[in-house]
């Protein structure tokens, strides 16, 4: 039985206040994403799909609207618990991916784990599994800073999918990758889709690759359609 609570935002809306000027990015967004489902997200640079996906994930705050996971409304939890059901439920591919160059694969991969109190053994057995998923078997001692970005790209992504979310948010996953690498990013997590039935949620500026997904949605003047 899947048990993946419903992700939905109501009249979700987000205003930067910069200065003097105020940009209004989103504009009261409603948007459900079933168990399960695969969405693309597209729209120019600057419409919004960052801002949305961070709101979607809890890491930032909307000014107003609510974001629900179930019952649970993200907004009316403490600042711990929002981390705690963060770590539990959602996987980030950030648009930048903020590994740490200086540790390897390995141990970029475990960090969530451990965060999670797993056991330092346990948690770089899992992290090597998942590394290998992704194809990196031979590159689990590397550095960061000496892997290739396609390999960084997929180090981000085993980082993400490590602890096994329900969904995963990621913000062009296949940014600065060749078409070759990119729709090989795009099958892993299709297939991760297939067998974890993790609900994707991706922004991409790929339309070809965003046609893989079930649904398609574009940011444009604040709304998502
Ligand atoms: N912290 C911030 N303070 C002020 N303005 C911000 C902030 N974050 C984003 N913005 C503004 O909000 C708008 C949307 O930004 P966002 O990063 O969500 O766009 P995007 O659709 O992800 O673009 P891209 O495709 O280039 O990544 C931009 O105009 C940006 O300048
Ligand atoms: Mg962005």
């Amino acid at each position: 039985m899947n048990t993946t609570p419903i992700l939905r935002c109501e009249n979700l809306s987000k205003v930067f206040h910069d200065g003097k000027n105020k940009v209004e990015v989103l504009k009261g967004i409603d948007f459900v994403a079933q168990a399960g489902e695969t969405i693309a997200i597209l729209g120019r640079s600057g419409s919004g799909k960052s801002t949305f996906l961070h709101l979607l994930g809890g890491l930032d705050k909307p000014s107003a609207g609510d974001v629900f996971l179930g019952e649970q409304n993200l907004q009316t939890l403490n600042e711990k618990d929002r981390c705690r059901l963060r770590n539990k439920s959602f996987g980030f591919v950030y648009q930048f991916h903020h590994l740490l160059p200086e540790f390897s694969a390995l141990e970029n991969v475990a960090i969530p784990l451990l965060l999670g109190d797993m056991k330092i053994d346990q948690a770089q057995e899992r992290a090597a599994e998942i590394l290998t998923t992704v194809g990196l078997q031979a590159r689990l001692k590397h550095r960061l800073a000496e892997l290739s970005g396609g390999e960084r790209q997929r180090v981000a992504i085993a980082r993400a999918l490590v602890t096994e979310p329900q969904y995963l948010l990621a913000d062009e996953p296949t940014g600065n990758l060749d078409n070759h690498t990119a729709g090989e990013v795009f099958n892993l997590l299709q297939e991760l889709n297939e067998k974890l039935h993790t609900t994707l949620i991706i922004v991409t500026h790929d339309k070809t690759l965003a046609e893989k997904m079930q649904r398609m949605l574009v940011m444009e003047e604040g709304k998502l359609d």
